[in-house]
């Protein structure tokens, strides 16, 4: 079946490779040490506008996880090695400091941040620092103060300086009363962690602030990320990467959710690209400021019976994390993302889309082709 095939395109990839109408009246401003106050949008001291003709100057925070280095490369590769600032807390490998641009930054500080911004006149800002759900579990006040206080930060830099703003957000912003499957963009959001909750607000924060002062905000959810170059930072769909590293290194894999649980997932060539395309769409073709993208949907036996005809001898067991499946259950079995598609042209281009079988793209399998030539690099 086409699906069947598509998703062992993702399989083999992964194995071998490394608003309204609203017009902004004023803008939040927070000085240094002081609460948030508000001057008009024409005060004088705002730095100077993106200029659509002009290369962004991008700023990524939390840039050393999953999914920061890859969008550094895809962007510095679009925009110039100089125009893309990673940022983390942590420090970096020799590697990723020696390929570009890279400065400390813990959103935390705001001052800091806003030093950051001013300094290198950043025009867009990923935001990517977060703890993700069963991290932010384990430390909830850590996780509300990096995700909701940072978030905080964020904005209001954002919205002082003009940037552009794309937080992500996730299948964890829904709860157990969301239809799961498909879930829609519009529709119920009570999720039960931490982590979703921080990403519910930062949603409706994000919105607020576009209509309210008209902040160039835009957010995806994300469904699970699959990389094999990028190791998952502590979420709940992690076991849909550490399979390809276990399979190669040990042969073996203990998975921590049940055989059944059904997720969505993408693969992070789709995500980047996805990520960027919605950066750069014409904001009159945004009829909503956060929206879903899809790509396919699996359970864990489904992805072990497909890394299985590439690693016959892979032997998979379950000891299930009952924090983790708690999560799992809650979450959406897959996305409805028909306004993402409709508004700028997300496109997966998917050879079936189901709205439970797994698909891929086309793009993947022309780059899964190529590495096979190239060699297994997952562990
Ligand atoms: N990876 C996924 O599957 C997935 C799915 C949905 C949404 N997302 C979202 O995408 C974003 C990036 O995800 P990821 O997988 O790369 O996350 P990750 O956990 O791998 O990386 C997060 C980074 O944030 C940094 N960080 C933590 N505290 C910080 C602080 N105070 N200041 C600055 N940086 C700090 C960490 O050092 C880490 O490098 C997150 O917002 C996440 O919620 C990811």
């Amino acid at each position: 079946m086409p699906f069947i095939r598509a998703f062992s395109k993702v399989a083999k990839q992964a194995l071998l490779s490394p608003g309204c109408g609203c017009q902004p009246i004023t803008v939040a401003v927070r000085t240094i040490s002081f609460s948030p106050r508000q001057v008009t949008s024409d005060a004088s001291f705002h730095s100077v506008s993106f200029s659509e003709t002009d290369h962004p100057k991008v700023l990524i925070t939390g840039g050393l996880g999953q999914l920061g280095v890859g969008l550094a490369t895809m962007l510095r590769k679009r925009f110039g090695n100089n125009n893309v600032i990673l940022s983390d807390i942590r420090k970096p490998p020799s590697h990723i400091f020696h390929s570009g641009p890279f400065i400390y930054s813990d959103i935390l500080d705001y001052k800091n941040l806003r030093e950051i911004v001013v300094n290198n006149r950043i025009t867009w800002l990923v935001h990517y620092s977060a703890l993700l759900s069963a991290v932010g579990e384990s430390n909830v006040a850590l996780a509300r103060d990096v995700n909701i206080t940072g978030l905080h930060n964020v904005l209001d830099i954002a919205a002082e300086h003009g940037l552009r703003l794309f937080v992500p957000s996730t299948i964890g912003a829904f709860g157990p009363t969301s239809p799961r499957n498909p879930t829609p963009d519009l529709c119920v959001q009570r999720p039960r962690t931490i982590y979703g909750v921080s990403k519910v607000h930062a949603e409706l924060m994000g919105e607020y602030y576009h209509h309210r002062y008209g902040l160039d905000f835009r957010c995806l959810r994300y469904p699970g990320i699959i990389s094999a170059d990028s190791q998952p930072g502590g979420g709940t769909t992690d076991y849909a990467v550490a399979i390809f590293h276990d399979a190669v290194k040990t042969g073996k894999f203990e998975c921590n959710l049940k055989p059944d649980t059904r997720l969505p997932m993408m693969y992070i060539d789709d995500c980047l690209r996805a990520t960027v395309e919605m950066m750069e769409a014409p904001a009159d073709t945004l009829s909503m400021r956060t929206y879903n993208i899809n790509a396919m949907s699996f359970s864990p036996e489904e992805l072990a019976q497909e890394v299985q005809k590439q690693l016959p001898d892979l032997e998979v067991t379950y000891d299930i994390d009952q924090v983790r499946q708690a999560i799992a259950d809650s979450w959406p079995m897959n996305f409805d993302d028909s306004n993402a598609r409709n508004d700028w042209g997300w496109n997966t281009t998917t050879t079936s889309r189901s709205s439970s079988r797994p698909c891929s793209t086309t793009s993947a399998q022309t780059r899964a082709s190529q590495r096979l030539t190239e060699g297994k690099e997952v562990a």
